[in-house]
């Protein structure tokens, strides 16, 4: 763990204090402090946070761990200026510790853990008084755990609750079956094995609200009424989607009981890792952004035993590999690979650091980046930006080994994912002396893709510079590509090879996550708990069809989940004859409508094909059937744009690629060459056809996790939010 988190948006500086035997125990306090804190400032707010009394009596003291050094700190020294002179590659061996003095200002070593025992009364004690084995200390609004409680709710208030809990360092608040999270971005010690054994069996108003006690909810459920349970995980990107998920992954595998035989486990540590390498990328909100969306199903035999899992991925955004958006990146897997291979391995595979590759040029806009690989201002805060590749390559390397990747299924992958670079460099120019011919630029590049792809170079250049045509009846002739057209057929070309390998990769983890078990009976009598971690809401500088569907599929998660906050439990209050206020809610199915209505949807505008039909007659249509309506806007300076009121906000798509992105058809004969490769592997992966109508995918999705929630039943539904 680092000691230090920098906050991208202000001068603060996370400093982490810690119990004086770190290496035994997790507890930590973490501050945010600024240069000008004093150390007597950050021992006040560390004895304040603990609620142990009299912080006049502790010190902070800095700690080299591996030379068992101690330097006390003077009240006024200033903590964070010392921590900046920490070396960096032995940032883990300094600590803050806080030391407790005696009467005449020395500090106690016996005993030296007391605040921290101190602290762990104080805890238990208020722990107690929840339970009601001592008198309740007077909550206030700001400090209650479930807005359900509230008596009279407004916007704001539910906002300055959830503020005022944030800032004491509570980032979730119930509302009733819906947990609300807010993002931390720093460390906080609230997932140990402390905190795993505290919120087992337990009910979920006993102790404050937490992820584990959703995934002790869902678990306990699903043992006791033997049904499927689903856990949605909803919020705009960066929001902690994914963190959530595995928080309650590793929750639900530290309530079930485990199987040694399928060691499914430590699969499922090792998936992770593999999917966000080929699934993940930066962008502007987030520096690893999920760039697909997935449903994680843990399959449990009715006792609770363990017995697999599987995964479902949608939408992986493929644009993202010819074409990335200032401050964003290619996928993880490039990077590492280009910079996490040696020199010599590289050579091996055609490439080397020092070229400009075209996927790549975000990236490498200044040539001589260095191996740390991110370093852009917006990367400070990540967990990326004090890794480098050969760390993060290796980690692949070791999950894909956990996985059963075979040592030369590995080589295969980083050979193709070394093809498709290169096939980002083959650039076309107009030979010469000969009209509307194409030529490619610079063979080098065709000779390494077509080698690494184990393809005839001179059939993978007629493929990019020409294609068939039918002249009539049976006959066929060759037509010359215009340059757009040759560049549109490389890119496709190499989205199908990047689609192919993402999923073959994601076969390969549900193989290895699969119940092994042949027992037809145990197998019937299984269950599972659903994790639903699909694409936040996205509003970007600019907005493509990606978005396009990504907010679709956000606006029908917002859809079921006011259906069942509101219309469901009023249907129920005034089945049960109760009396009470109407609550009036923003209702979004007039947005789902615009979408998806019959005829006059947008989806159903963008499926029509006429001849001449192009991006601009497509924008004129959506503009003469919903222009300026209740969802749909114009845009006010007249543009190749249209604008979605959705209920996060107003939305501005281009309208540029969106036909062709729907389609997203890959010429039949590219996929017959790469059938053609001499790579028993490459012929395996484009087994299957790698092209796909996208939205289909964020449907599927959908529809599968209001599926799952039915079966679950409504009492048993479980919701989470984050913001
Ligand atoms: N509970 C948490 N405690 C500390 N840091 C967190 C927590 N949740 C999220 N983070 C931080 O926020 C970053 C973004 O979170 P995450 O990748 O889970 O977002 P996301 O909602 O999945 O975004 P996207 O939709 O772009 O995939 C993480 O890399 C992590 O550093
Ligand atoms: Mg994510």
């Amino acid at each position: 763990m680092n000691n230090i988190k920098i906050m991208a948006f202000d001068a603060t500086y996370m400093i982490h204090v810690h119990p004086v035997d770190c290496s035994t125990s997790s507890v930590v306090e973490s501050i945010s402090c600024t240069k000008r804190t004093t150390a007597a400032e950050v021992v006040a707010k560390v004895t304040r946070k603990l609620g142990i009394e009299n912080g006049l009596s502790y010190v902070l003291v800095e700690m080299h761990k591996d030379r068992g050094e101690e330097m006390i700190l003077a009240q006024s020294d200033l903590p964070v200026q010392r921590m900046l002179l920490w070396p960096t590659q032995f940032q883990h061996s300094y600590k803050f510790v806080l030391r407790e003095t005696d009467e005449s200002g020395s500090v106690m070593y016996h005993g030296a853990n007391s605040w921290h025992e101190k602290a762990e009364r104080v805890s238990t004690e208020r722990d107690m008084a929840s339970k009601g084995f001592l008198p309740p200390s007077k909550l206030s609004d700001s400090d209650c755990p479930d807005l359900c409680a509230i008596s009279s709710l407004s916007q704001n208030k539910i906002l300055e609750i959830l503020r005022k809990r944030f800032l004491k360092d509570k980032i979730y608040t119930y509302s009733a079956d819906t947990l609300i999270s807010i993002n931390p971005y720093k460390f906080m010690p609230i997932y140990n094995p402390k905190y795993m054994t505290l919120y087992q069996n337990r009910r979920k108003e006993d102790l404050e609200p937490h992820i584990y006690a959703i995934a002790d909810t869902a678990f306990n459920t699903m043992v006791q009424t033997k049904q499927n349970q689903c856990i949605v995980i909803t919020g705009k990107s960066g929001s902690g989607k994914t963190q959530a998920t595995h928080f309650l992954v590793h929750h639900s595998l530290a309530l079930c009981q485990k199987s040694y035989m399928t060691g499914v486990e430590n699969m499922l540590t090792g998936a992770g890792p593999v999917l966000e390498a080929f699934g993940n990328a930066q962008t502007e909100h987030n520096n690893n952004s999920s760039r697909f969306g997935k449903f994680l199903k843990i399959h449990f035999y009715g006792s609770g035993l363990l017995s697999g899992a599987d995964v479902q991925t949608y939408l992986l955004e493929k644009s993202r590999l010819v074409h990335q958006e200032p401050n964003e990146k290619n996928f993880h897997i490039f990077y590492y690979l280009l910079y996490g291979t040696s020199p010599e391995e590289l050579k091996e595979i055609y490439l080397d650091q020092n070229t400009n590759y075209n996927y790549l040029k975000q990236l490498l806009g200044v040539k001589a980046l260095s191996q740390k690989w991110c370093l852009s201002s917006i990367t400070k805060c990540s967990k990326h930006a004090n890794t480098d590749a050969p760390a993060e390559l290796e980690r692949l390397r070791q999950a894909m080994e956990v996985m059963g990747f075979y040592i030369g299924a590995q080589r295969s992958i980083f050979r193709l994912i070394a093809a498709i670079i290169l096939l980002g460099n083959i650039t076309f120019k107009m030979k010469s002396g000969r009209d509307e011919t194409l030529e490619i630029q610079d063979e080098s590049y065709l000779t390494s893709v077509s080698l690494l792809l184990g393809l005839d170079k001179n059939v993978v250049r007629k493929c990019l510079l020409t294609r068939k045509a039918k002249a009539g009846a049976g006959e066929r002739f060759v037509l010359s590509l215009k340059l757009e057209e040759a560049r549109a057929t490389r890119d496709a070309m190499s989205k199908a090879l990047y689609q192919s390998l993402f999923d073959w990769a994601v076969s390969s983890v549900n193989m290895a996550l699969a119940q092994k078990t042949r027992d037809t009976k145990l197998k019937s009598q299984s269950q599972w708990i659903g994790l639903l971690d699909i694409f936040g809401f996205e509003d970007f500088v600019k907005n493509s069809f990606e978005q396009f569907c990504i907010n679709y599929a956000s606006e029908h998660l917002q859809h079921y989940c006011i259906k069942h906050t509101f219309q469901l439990e009023q249907e129920e209050y005034r089945a049960e004859g109760l009396t009470w206020k109407e609550v009036d809610y923003a209702d979004n199915s007039g947005c789902l409508l615009l979408y998806e209505k019959k005829i006059t949807g947008l989806f159903h505008l963008i499926d029509e094909n006429f001849p001449g039909a192009n991006n601009h007659t497509l924008l004129s249509q959506f503009n003469r059937v919903h222009g300026n309506t209740r969802y749909y806007d114009t845009t006010v300076v007249k543009e190749d744009a249209f604008m979605i009121v959705h209920y996060a906000g107003k939305v501005k798509y281009q309208i540029k690629d969106f036909r062709e992105k729907n389609h997203d058809q890959v010429r039949e004969d590219l996929i017959t060459l790469v059938r053609t490769s001499q790579s028993s592997f490459i012929q395996g992966i484009v087994s299957k056809s790698p092209a796909a109508v996208v939205r289909w995918g964020v449907l599927r999705a959908i529809v599968r996790a209001m599926f799952a929630f039915k079966n679950a039943g409504k009492k048993t539904l479980r919701k989470f939010f984050s913001y």
